[in-house]
């Protein structure tokens, strides 16, 4: 059986990248935290995202809702409603499952020849039944219905809240684009695979306001332009990747279409992304139940329209995942692990090691410290052997490693180690900015 998993959940608890929530009390179950490597790693793939949207793209502007919000809201969205998952409960041990997990038509199951995966016991579940995903807590002093709040399950409903507000401020035309990136909560009834799937997390999600009609066309080029941005910025294997399209009976009680962003995970291939048609099923939803008016008024044909939405939700985490997955590199040959992650989202870009703790080279080494800091994440490692800071710096995915020696303190020149091949060259101190940044910009 493929240990991946294992190895990348040890692997990111001793190098720091993440950790299980509250672990001195024995961990808390789909919740986790992100040590000194891993909150790095995260910044550097939520601002490229945001880059990527807000900067590349003149039409799309940045927003930061609440995590709380009018309880309507979710009466509206349809997540009250909907938002369910099918539950079944083994009598005997105890464990919950979904229902879908089993079947995707669980409803037609003989559930009495059902084995329990855990305690092995037959005819022991109960019938599936319905189970709201969405967090619910009371706001005030006074718990009652009245003071009854959610946890968004997701940031999109922020956006489409704010939309009329955003687009006046900034005198966006359609079509415009709202990002945001944020907190979503969902009691997931099963949480597995590491941070794949947990009960708090963080998306990145873009809603896109087009003309009713030209919606098909704007699902079409989004999809391209998300699926590049797993090739292209975060450098994940081509081939690991590939697009699944929801059928009738997988579409959220908001889509028209729908298109998943898949990654071949160790676990097999699983959801990264979703590109969704909404259509106006938000807006007019948002409309009725507020009483407001939200429809876009667009001045060049005199004409005021609902528009339509299509949505590209990531999450953050398991961006995160595919590129730890994707980036392990056992190097058998020379016993190392690495972690080949593009420089560009690597949590630490260069290591500067003097050869030896004396005769100037720390220094000499904190003196080139000083020239990158300001424009890299750089870290000073002078503890023991000049190849057991390399292979440390290979497991936290540093691209370079850069070691000061006698000679450097003569010629103003050092040794640059490159991470994946192990290749050294001597450079001049004053090409290191230059070797770093261009690596960060290749494609
Ligand atoms: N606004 C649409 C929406 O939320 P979704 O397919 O339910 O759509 C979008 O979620 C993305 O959010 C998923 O592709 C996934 O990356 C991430 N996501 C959803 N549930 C998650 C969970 N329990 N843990 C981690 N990430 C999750």
């Amino acid at each position: 059986m493929d240990n991946t998993v294992e190895k990348l959940v040890s692997l990111c608890k001793r190098r720091g990248f993440i950790f299980q929530s509250s672990d001195i009390y024995g961990g808390f179950s789909a919740v986790y935290d992100y040590g000194p490597l891993g909150i790095e790693l995260k910044n550097n793939i939520s601002q490229l995202w945001w880059k990527e949207m807000t900067q590349h793209n003149e039409n799309i502007v940045g927003l930061d809702s609440g995590i709380l919000m009018h309880p309507k809201v979710w009466e509206a969205s349809g997540h009250i409603g909907a938002f369910n998952d099918p539950l079944v409960d083994c009598k005997q041990c105890k464990s919950r499952y979904r229902a879908d997990e089993f079947s995707d038509d669980f409803n037609s199951l003989d559930w009495s020849k059902i084995q329990c995966p855990n305690c092995g016991s037959k005819d022991c579940f109960t019938e599936p039944r319905q189970f709201n995903l969405m967090f619910k807590t009371n706001v005030g002093p006074v718990e009652d219905s009245g003071t009854e709040a959610y946890l968004r399950p997701e940031t999109a409903q922020g956006i489409y809240v704010n939309y009329l507000l955003v687009q006046g401020a900034m005198r966006l035309k359609i079509p415009f684009g709202i990002a945001q990136v944020g907190k979503a909560f969902r009691n997931e009834i099963v949480a597995r695979n590491f941070i794949f799937r947990t009960r708090e997390f963080e998306q990145m999600e873009m809603q896109y306001f087009v003309k009713p009609g030209t919606d098909d066309d704007a699902m079409h080029e989004w999809k391209e332009s998300r699926f590049q941005f797993y090739t292209h910025h975060l450098g994940i294997t081509k081939t690991k990747l590939r697009f699944h399209q929801h059928g009738a009976n997988e579409l959220a009680h908001y889509a028209k279409e729908a298109w998943d962003i898949e990654y071949e995970f160790p676990f097999g291939w699983s959801e990264i992304e979703g590109v969704h048609n909404r259509t106006d099923y938000d807006l007019v939803r948002h409309e009725e139940f507020s009483g407001k008016k939200l429809s876009y008024f667009d001045q060049l044909n005199n004409e005021r329209f609902l528009p339509y939405i299509v949505e590209t939700s990531a999450g953050l985490n398991r961006m995160l995942l595919t590129v730890l997955a994707d980036s392990y590199w056992e190097d058998e040959e020379n016993n190392r692990i690495v972690m080949k992650l593009h420089p560009r989202i690597a949590p630490i870009k260069a290591v500067i090691c003097p050869l030896v703790k004396k005769d100037g080279l720390p220094d000499k080494a904190r003196t080139i410290m000083d020239m990158l800091k300001n424009d890299f994440k750089i870290i000073y490692d002078q503890q023991g052997s000049i190849g057991k800071r390399y292979y440390r710096q290979d497991e936290a995915g540093t691209p370079f490693g850069i070691t000061v020696d006698h000679q450097s303190i003569e010629d103003d020149t050092v040794t640059i180690r490159y991470r994946d091949s192990q290749k050294q060259d001597r450079c001049s101190i004053d090409k290191i900015k230059d070797i770093i940044s261009d690596s960060i910009n290749k494609i």
